[in-house]
C-alpha cells in the first residue's frame, strides 16, 4: 500500500484518468447552481447533471474531477462514527455514452489495487453490488476472480443510486476491510449485510450506472445516453493508504489538529493503529467537530464570496454557515475556550489546500474577517450572565420558562442548551417547552421568530 499524502493522491487520481483519455474538470463551486432544491453541490455529478440528463453536450465523453462536495444530512454524524465529514473531496470519473459498466470496474480495480498505483491488498476489498445486477456479479466472479467472501449483494435502499429526481441506476460499492479485530463477534461480511455501516468495512469508491432518470415522481424512464459516474472518497482512501483510523488523523487536517491542541493545551489521542475506538473519546469529539466545520466553513465562504451571492446569515447558504461556525464555538467551550479560537484555524485549512483549491487563497483575508466578526458576536452572547451560569455553575435543572426566555429573549438554539445540559447534565423541562413553544409559535403572526435547532442530544459519553 502506498502512504501518500494529499497532494499526491489527487496528482495520481488524474494521471491514471488522463492515462485513459479522460478530460480534466476543475471542481465546480460548493454553490449549487441549477438545482433548485440544492445549496450545496454534494457529489461529483452534481455539476455534471446536464450532461447527463442529455441537456446539453459533454465536452468530451470521459471526464474525470475531484470536486468539493458538502452534506449537511451528516451534521450529526460527525464525531460519532469515525468516517463522515460534512466537506469532503470526491473523486470521480464518468463516462456519458462511452465505455461499459465492465471497463469502470476493471479500471477501479486496477487503480487500487494494482502495484503501480494504490497497492491495496486485493483480499481486503469487499464488493457490494445491486442484487439485480447480474451483469455486475458476472465482471466481479470471471474478470476480477472475487471469491463469494468478498462479494455481498443488497437491495435498492443502498445500492441504487436516486436522489428523487434527475440520474440515476444501480450501483457498486468498494469498501475496505479492517480486520477483524473491529469485528467483536467475527461476522464477517454479514456485518455488510445488516448494516453498511459498521466498524469493521469503509467504503471507499461507489459506481453508479445511471441507466435512468427519475421525473421527480418516482416514474423512471430510459436515460438519453447509458453513464458511468463514480464517487471515489478521497479522505476515506487517506485514511486507508495512512493506515488511520478516522479522517481527521490524515495529513488532511495535521496542521489544524496541532494547531487546535496547542491553543487548547489539551491533546488529541490518536486512535492506536488496528484499534477501534468504539467509546470516541469526548476532547477528540469535539476537536472533530471544530475540525470539521471550519474546514468546512473555509470552503463554502471562498466559494460563496467567489460567486458574489450576497451572504445573509439569517437564511440558506448562510444559515448554516453560522450554525457550523457557532457549533464549532460551541464546542471550544469544553476545550479551554479562548478568544479567537476557530478563526485562528483557518490559515491552517488555507496553507493545506490552497495549491488546489486557489479562491481559498484569494479570500482568505475576508474569510477570516468574517468568521472573526461571528466569533466575537457570538462570544459575547455565550458571555452573557444568563448562558454563562449554564457553563460555570450549572444548575441541576431548567424550567420550561426559562428555556423559552432562553430562545426567544437570548436567541440561544435550543439545540446549544440541550448540548450543554447534556455535557452539564442539567435535567430540562422539554416536553412543557414544547407547548409554549407551540403556542408561541401559534401566536406570532408576523411570523419573525428566528428559526432555533431542535436536535437530539448526542448519543455518547465518555466516563
Ligand atoms: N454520485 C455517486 C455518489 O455520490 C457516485 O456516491
Amino acid at each position: 500500500m502506498k502512504a501518500l499524502t494529499h497532494q499526491e493522491l489527487r496528482a495520481k487520481w488524474f494521471t491514471f484518468w488522463q492515462n485513459r483519455k479522460h478530460l480534466v474538470l476543475p471542481s465546480a463551486s460548493l454553490v449549487a447552481e441549477d438545482n433548485g432544491s440544492l445549496l450545496w453541490n454534494n457529489s461529483g455529478v452534481a455539476g455534471l447533471k446536464q450532461y447527463f440528463l442529455g441537456n446539453k453536450k459533454p465536452p468530451a465523453s470521459r471526464l474525470t474531477n475531484i470536486q468539493k462536495s458538502l452534506r449537511t444530512s451528516d451534521l450529526s454524524l460527525i464525531g460519532i462514527t469515525n468516517r463522515h465529514l460534512s466537506f469532503f473531496e470526491m473523486m470521480g470519473n464518468f463516462a456519458i455514452d462511452d465505455y461499459d459498466r465492465r471497463q469502470a470496474i476493471l479500471w477501479a480495480w486496477e487503480f487500487l489495487t494494482s502495484v503501480q498505483e494504490l497497492n491495496i491488498d486485493p483480499q481486503k476489498i469487499i464488493i457490494v453490488y445491486f442484487k439485480e445486477d447480474q451483469k455486475t456479479y458476472q465482471i466481479l466472479k470471471n474478470d476480477l476472480k472475487l471469491t463469494d467472501q468478498q462479494i455481498v449483494s443488497a437491495g435498492r435502499e443502498t445500492n441504487f443510486w436516486d436522489l428523487g429526481v434527475g440520474p440515476c441506476g444501480p450501483n457498486l460499492e468498494f469498501y475496505y476491510d479492517y480486520g477483524s479485530v473491529f469485528d467483536e463477534q467475527k461476522q464477517g461480511i454479514k456485518l455488510l449485510e445488516k448494516n453498511i455501516e459498521n466498524k469493521r468495512y469503509l467504503e471507499i469508491w461507489n459506481i453508479v450506472f445511471s441507466e435512468f432518470i427519475n421525473d421527480g415522481t418516482g416514474k423512471y424512464r430510459q436515460s438519453p445516453t447509458s453513464n458511468i459516474d463514480t464517487g471515489a472518497g478521497l479522505e476515506r482512501i487517506l485514511m486507508v493508504l495512512q493506515n488511520k483510523q478516522n479522517p481527521f488523523e490524515t495529513d488532511l487536517f495535521d496542521s489544524a489538529r496541532k494547531k487546535l491542541e496547542k491553543i487548547s493545551g489539551v491533546n488529541y489521542i490518536s486512535s492506536l493503529p488496528n484499534q477501534w475506538n468504539s467509546k470516541i473519546s469526548q476532547n477528540n469529539y469535539f476537536f472533530q467537530v471544530i475540525l470539521d466545520h471550519i474546514r468546512a466553513t473555509t470552503f463554502m465562504l471562498s466559494d460563496l464570496l467567489a460567486s458574489n451571492e450576497k451572504i445573509n446569515f439569517q437564511k440558506g447558504r448562510g444559515y448554516i454557515i453560522r450554525k457550523m461556525i457557532r457549533t464549532a464555538i460551541m464546542k471550544t467551550k469544553f476545550l479551554n475556550s479562548k478568544p479567537f479560537m476557530i478563526s485562528t484555524l483557518i490559515s491552517s485549512f488555507v496553507d493545506s489546500f490552497q495549491p488546489f483549491y486557489p479562491n481559498l487563497g484569494k479570500y482568505k483575508n475576508t474569510i477570516e474577517q468574517i468568521v472573526i466578526k461571528e466569533e466575537n458576536q457570538f462570544r459575547l452572547l455565550l458571555n452573557h450572565l444568563k448562558i454563562k451560569q449554564l457553563f460555570d455553575k450549572p444548575p441541576q435543572s431548567l424550567s420550561a420558562q426559562t428555556i423559552f426566555l432562553l430562545v426567544t429573549s437570548l436567541g440561544f438554539p435550543l439545540e446549544f442548551i440541550v448540548n450543554i445540559a447534556h455535557q452539564k447534565s442539567i435535567k430540562l423541562d422539554l416536553e412543557n417547552f414544547q407547548k409554549l413553544w407551540t403556542k408561541h409559535q401559534k401566536l406570532s403572526a408576523d411570523k419573525k421568530i428566528k428559526k432555533t435547532w431542535i436536535e437530539k442530544p448526542k448519543n455518547f459519553i465518555k466516563k
